[in-house]
């Protein structure tokens, strides 16, 4: 696994940040707490985007077009197996933000 820089972590704007990985594949950036996640920038149901969706305060994002969720923690979503978002392995170094792929 290599480890790539994504972003700087105070170039968020606000809790979150669109970024594309050096393979041109965008992922979003979001802060939780005093966790950060990266996840696929598109919903796997019909590819909207989910850069607008609300985050709970459980960490579980709802795509903001039918509602489906993941839980940002694993991408996975709290209600159904079948369903999940890409997740990145990551973490900050030095105010960087970095995922594995
Ligand atoms: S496109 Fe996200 S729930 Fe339908």
């Amino acid at each position: 696994m290599a480890r790539i820089e994504l972003c700087r972590l105070d170039h968020l704007d606000g809790d979150r940040l669109l970024v594309d990985t050096p393979d041109g594949d965008p992922v979003l950036v979001i802060r939780h707490g005093d966790e950060v996640h990266v996840i696929d920038a598109m919903c796997p149901h019909q590819y909207a985007p989910l850069l607008g969706g609300d985050v709970d305060a459980d960490g579980i994002l709802t795509c903001n077009l039918h509602g489906w969720r993941f839980r940002l923690s694993d991408g996975r979503s709290p209600d159904s197996e079948y369903i999940q978002v890409q997740r990145w392995p990551c973490g900050v170094e030095d105010g960087v933000v970095w995922i594995e792929e």
